[in-house]
């Protein structure tokens, strides 16, 4: 799709999902949930985005493997086929609101905060900071068991009717960690080739969900510190994985790989990732980053610079935001039956 001639509400194809339009809702932990399970804050929560006109919301990180994956004790869990009626729930409360449904499935690795386990994992035996405790270095039986944990998880999502995966691959998390020469110091194969686990588990994802089923992977595309990745870095890494038709869009983030990224945040901050990694990549790319005004955000998918924005925090404060947005663009979109005396 030509993004020149898009604006925010041009309709976007991720692999075979069509989104109605390019706004997207990140994955945002809500630290609710009570032994991983869905409730009713999940379900308004999510619900009150989609109803808001988002096109694509992606559920906040969910953990693949008991308590290790977990960033905290209060996210929602995807490691065991008793929470995929929860997530069908939600699935539906997103869907019957006019929205495509999501979900990042993650691995804490380092940045475990679960009180239930004492040993946390990572490529190595740094700790992120020393509010964190220091992980022990995994084994191939480690890396096995994260792969085998990855793949179920995302067969529960497709279980549960999500229409897209997102792998967790940003932030300082497991698959991030191994990306991140900051924080990868190994010697074997997977220290030779950081992108290596990312490898294994989408090619086992991509066999067991079939061709057509949209993954996408959230990176982090920029550490800020010296000696960490960068967008060159990331083309390199995901060129080969894309040739392959691993994933089929990636959600650009940066930062939180270490506590001491000097980043420098302003509206729309992480957009110039997003679009210097677009120039090289085929499948869609989403960008963001403190976005608010919808002028912005059009004006980035007309520029060309993202396929699709990501509005977090501005989400957070105004569920109707994509709405307004078309309001103030001036472009006719439909609203909910029940609010249609509301657009003008
Ligand atoms: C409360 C909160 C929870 C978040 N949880 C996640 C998460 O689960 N996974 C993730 O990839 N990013 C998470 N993020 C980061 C957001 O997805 C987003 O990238 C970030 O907030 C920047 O976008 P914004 O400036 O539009 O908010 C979280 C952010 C917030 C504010």
């Amino acid at each position: 799709m030509k993004s020149e001639k898009s604006n925010l509400f041009t309709p976007l194809k991720i692999g075979s999902l069509e989104i109605k339009n390019r706004i997207v809702m990140p994955p945002m932990d809500q630290y609710s949930a009570e032994d991983g399970f869905v409730n009713d804050w999940h379900l308004q929560h999510y619900a009150a985005r989609a109803l808001g006109g988002t096109g694509l919301v992606i559920v906040e990180a969910t953990g693949v493997l008991p308590y290790v994956s977990s960033i905290t004790d209060e996210d929602l869990a995807i490691w065991d086929d008793k929470y995929i009626d929860g997530l069908s729930k939600l699935v539906n409360a997103i869907k019957s609101n006019g929205a495509a449904a999501g979900i990042q499935i993650v691995h804490a690795g380092r940045k475990c905060e679960s009180v239930k386990i004492d040993k946390i994992y990572a490529p190595s035996a740094i700790a992120f900071n020393d509010k964190y405790r220091t992980p022990v270095e995994m084994t191939q039986d480690d890396i096995n068991e994260v792969i085998d944990a990855f793949v179920k998880a995302a067969l529960r999502a497709k279980k549960a009717g999500f229409d897209i995966i997102e792998l967790h691959a940003a932030h300082g998390y497991l698959i991030s960690t191994f990306l991140s020469p900051l924080s990868n110091k190994r010697t074997d194969e997977y220290g030779k080739n950081r992108a290596k686990i990312l490898e294994e588990i989408l090619r086992k994802v991509r066999e067991v969900l079939g061709k057509d089923y949209p993954i996408q992977i959230r990176i982090s595309s920029y550490d800020w510190k010296e000696g960490g990745n960068t967008v060159k870095d990331f083309v390199e890494m995901l060129k080969p994985l894309e040739e392959d038709k691993l994933f089929d869009s990636i959600n650009v983030s940066t930062g939180a790989v270490t506590s001491d990224g000097k980043i420098i945040p302003y509206e729309g901050y992480q957009i110039p990732f997003c679009r210097e990694l677009k120039q090289y990549m085929k499948v869609p790319c989403i960008g963001g980053g403190l976005l608010t005004d919808p002028k912005m955000a059009n004006m980035i998918i007309r520029n060309g610079a993202a396929d699709a924005v990501y509005i977090g925090r501005e989400l957070l404060r105004n569920p109707y935001w994509a709405l307004q947005a078309a309001r103030t663009l001036g472009i006719d979109v439909p609203f909910p039956r029940q609010y249609e005396q509301a657009k003008r």
